[in-house]
């Protein structure tokens, strides 16, 4: 493997983002950067940062840029991400996306692949259903998950076309067993490296 792979995940709430990425860190030997896991840890962990983040996750709401670009800065310089990072759900917004092109511009780095996963919305829909009876995540309540498809719409699928106009972007179907979809996100980091 070649070094320093940077792979950033975007697909919508549900699409299988979270699932995928845990076989794709293992198949790269790379880092897991989940910010909506991290942003969970700090609410356990009763930080400071958690005590902003949970109204605006538990309301379904993007936690503000500033807060978030800050996170990923310190977490993309921290050593155990030099052999290379996946990014889940980071970047959601094309201000965020922005601050990611100059972080990695100034550390000479460059993205390999974005990976853009596909799920109709009826999918998702069922899929968060099911989910929020397994894992009780707080923003899994039926209002919840319509507001964060709405605000996946809104403000994080405009980032497909920002990478596409970048070359970056890999198109990912994401229906069908999580084998088969995991076979087509190798072919797209294979052919990225
Ligand atoms: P985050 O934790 O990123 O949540 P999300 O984007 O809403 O996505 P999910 O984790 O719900 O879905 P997923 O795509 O990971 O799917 P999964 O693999 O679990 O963010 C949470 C919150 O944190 C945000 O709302 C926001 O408030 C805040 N936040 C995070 N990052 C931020 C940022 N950058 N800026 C601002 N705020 C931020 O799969 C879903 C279900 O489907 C599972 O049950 C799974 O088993 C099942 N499944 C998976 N694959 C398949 C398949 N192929 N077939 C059938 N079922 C499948
Ligand atoms: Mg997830």
């Amino acid at each position: 493997m070649g070094p320093d792979m940077l792979v950033v995940f975007i697909g919508p709430p549900g699409a299988g983002k979270g699932t995928q990425s845990a076989n794709l860190v293992s198949y790269l030997e790379i880092v897991h950067l989940s910010t909506g896991e991290l942003l969970r840890a700090s609410i356990d962990a009763g930080t400071r940062l958690g005590g902003i983040a949970r109204a605006y996750i538990n309301r379904g709401q993007l936690v503000p840029d500033a807060i978030m670009v800050d996170l990923i800065a310190t977490r993309l310089s921290n050593p155990d991400c030099q052999p290379g990072c996946l990014l889940d759900g980071f970047p959601r917004t094309l201000p965020q996306a922005r601050a990611l092109d100059q972080m990695l511009a100034e550390q000479d780095r460059q993205l390999d692949v974005v990976l853009a996963l596909h799920v109709p919305r009826d999918e998702l829909e069922r899929r968060l259903i099911s989910r929020s009876g397994e894992e009780g995540r707080a923003d899994d309540s039926p209002e919840t998950i319509i507001h964060r498809l709405e605000i996946y719409e809104r403000q994080t699928a405009p980032l497909i076309e920002y990478y596409r106009r970048r070359s970056k972007l890999s198109d990912i179907d994401g229906i069908g067993t999580m084998e088969e979809v995991f076979d087509r996100i190798k072919q797209a980091v294979d052919a990225a490296r």
